[in-house]
């Protein structure tokens, strides 16, 4: 047995702040950024969503419209394993800024989703997060431990942006993706996920103190050369050796941790690969951290562009500075 994704979902704040928006209220302007990341605009959590439910409310929206496509297809025949949300036994949220430091989004979630049933926590990976949560899913259901799960990855970064660093505030955006698994005895389903931590480099992109109610004091620091060429190495590396398992199969699309759109073409030249293989939304949507690969997975899924038997291979990295990658078949 093996996780297989049954269905996505994301969710994102109504809200779109452009370049030229920041450009009002710092020294930067959409040229620079746009040629420096790919970067044109990004949705940021306002008014619209109390500060008590940013990560909760992003989550339960894009939980709802997964569930809701999940159940769609079992009404259909088509979801093996999962055949109502009563049968979620195991539910993770990959999130960085949480809304409270207990209890986990996790049983916030559970609870207004009503999964009774279930085992539920979270995992805070910053970037990485998505990866490591489906990672730790399939894991359980490798063990045979739970067949059915629901994974989360949740950001809002706005919540820990210094507006008056021009140098990390341009980047982030804020958002939520959501995956309903089941467990497969198919084809289709995880073939390999691969998790690293360098050891090293744990002051390369941090957050000042914890956040609540003190943004200002706790906002990020990062050292983004350093992080860059981190990243734009590593990546490389790590998805060379997940595509150790494909066996020469051809990988449709490489889903990257959308950070910068010159590290995804950096890593798509060392990989040797070309651009059309990096499906990229970083446009719109900025860095949203652990929610950057389920945002862009749904995407893809809903324009028809993944179809089942699509070979893929994830890959998120960051803060921690970590890394890693899941090779599936979708
Ligand atoms: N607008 C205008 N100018 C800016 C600016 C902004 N938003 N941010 C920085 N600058 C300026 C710098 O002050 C510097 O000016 P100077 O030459 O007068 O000192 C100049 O632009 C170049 O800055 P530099 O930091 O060398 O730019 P860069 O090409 O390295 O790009 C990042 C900066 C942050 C875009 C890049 O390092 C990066 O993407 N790093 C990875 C960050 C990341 O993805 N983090 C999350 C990982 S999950």
């Amino acid at each position: 047995m093996k996780a297989e994704i049954i269905s996505l979902g994301a969710s994102v704040p109504e809200k779109t702040v452009t370049n030229d928006d920041l450009s009002k209220i710092m020294d930067t302007n959409d040229e620079w950024i746009r040629t420096r990341t790919g970067i044109r605009e990004r949705h940021i959590s306002g008014e619209d969503i109390p500060d008590e439910e940013k990560i909760f409310s992003l989550s339960l929206d894009a939980c709802e419209k997964a569930l809701k496509r999940a159940e769609e297809m079992a009404e259909a025949g088509a979801a093996r394993s999962f055949k109502g949300r009563e049968d979620i036994e195991l539910v993770i949220v990959a999130t960085s800024t949480p809304d409270f430091s207990f209890p986990a989004t996790a049983c916030r979630l559970q609870e207004a989703l009503g999964l009774k049933a279930a085992a539920a926590f979270d995992i805070s990976l910053a970037c990485t997060g998505f990866i490591a949560a489906l990672g730790t899913a399939d894991a359980y259901i490798r063990a045979g431990i739970y067949k059915n799960a629901l994974v989360v990855g949740a950001d809002a970064l706005s919540r820990l942006t210094d507006w008056g660093d021009r140098g990390t505030a341009v980047l982030f955006g804020d958002g939520a993706g959501a995956a309903v698994l089941g467990a497969s005895d198919g084809d289709s389903g995880v073939i390999t996920s691969i998790l690293h931590s360098a050891g090293s480099g744990a002051g390369a992109l941090y957050s000042k103190a914890m956040y609540f109610n003190e943004a200002e004091k706790a906002a990020m620091a990062m050292d983004g050369k350093r992080v860059y060429d981190f990243a734009v190495r590593k990546t490389p590396e790590v998805i060379r050796e997940a595509l150790e398992a494909a066996e020469g199969q051809e990988v449709k699309f490489f889903v990257l941790h959308q950070a910068n759109i010159r590290i995804i073409e950096a890593v798509a030249k060392r990989l040797k690969e070309p651009m059309e293989k990096f499906p990229h939304n970083i446009e719109r949507y900025g860095n949203t951290s652990a929610a950057s690969i389920p945002i862009l997975l749904d995407e893809l899924s809903r324009e028809g562009k993944i179809e089942k038997g699509d070979l893929l291979c994830l890959s998120g990295f960051g803060a921690g500075l970590a890394y890693g990658a899941i090779l599936l078949k979708y």
